[in-house]
């Protein structure tokens, strides 16, 4: 095993990596934990020899397994994955998550959705207990008609914004646009996800609900492990 040294964030994604077993297809989250992730992951395969595969949720985190020495598959290339290790943004009481805010929420649902085990790895102040009161919910829509989606999302009640660097439009992976959308508290996610998905031009939303089984969570001297039943309920500690 490797040692539990490192920030909180670190400790986490260590702890995510060590969950990983030779012979399985695992799925690699995005964003700053992730990344952290990859290359504990990486590390493992290398000095324990793990034979495993994996699929990645961003080009940006492909590259990095690539480095990491970590070999890749496309998704359609599996039935399916046995684990899936990614960050989250907010996690509440029910274990519903917002994620996206790196613009990658559309692969790595599709990628929880294909996963036996879907592992969160987050930092203790992600955990709300109301999602969407810091945090906006990134929406990835289409490009055509964004502007017309966009006008749906307001009369959902969301206060919206355009990911843009600059004039320019931020692309996804995909080629599609996000939508930052404030809801000003989201107190039943599994209500909003449909509402939101239902409009024409919506491609995917950044809740995540019923797709944690397992909540790791680094702090500054040691890293809980949450199970999570499919209620959404806390199954041990
Ligand atoms: C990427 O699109 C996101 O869903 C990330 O998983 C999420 O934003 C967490 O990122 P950090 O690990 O960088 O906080």
């Amino acid at each position: 095993m490797i040692g539990n040294k490192g920030t909180a964030k670190e400790r986490a994604a260590r702890a995510g990596a060590e969950l990983v077993e030779s012979g399985m297809v695992v799925g690699l989250g995005s964003g700053s934990t992730s990344a952290l992730m990859v290359g504990f992951l990486g590390q493992r395969v290398r000095e324990l020899g793990l034979a495993i595969m994996a699929v990645a949720t961003s080009e940006a985190t492909a590259q990095m397994a690539r480095e990491a020495g970590i070999p890749l598959l496309e998704l359609d290339e599996v039935s399916g994955l046995d684990i899936s290790l990614d960050g989250a943004d907010e996690i509440d009481g029910q274990f519903a998550m917002i994620k996206g805010l790196g613009g990658a929420l559309l692969r790595e649902k599709i990628v929880a959705a294909a996963s036996r085990r879907r592992v969160t790895l987050i930092t203790a102040e992600k955990r709300v207990t109301q999602l969407g009161l810091v945090c906006p919910l990134p929406i990835e829509v289409s490009r055509f008609g964004l502007v017309h989606t966009e006008r749906g999302l307001k009369r959902l009640g969301a206060e919206t914004k355009i990911r843009r660097k600059g004039s320019e439009l931020i692309l996804t992976d995909g080629g599609n646009c996000i939508i930052d959308c404030e809801f000003a508290g989201i107190p039943d996610p599994a209500g909003l996800d449909p509402r939101v998905q239902g409009l024409p031009g919506v491609l995917e939303t950044g809740l995540f609900v019923g797709l944690c089984d397992t909540l790791i969570i680094g702090s500054a001297d040691r890293v809980e492990h949450i199970e999570v039943d499919r209620q959404g309920r806390r199954a041990s500690d």
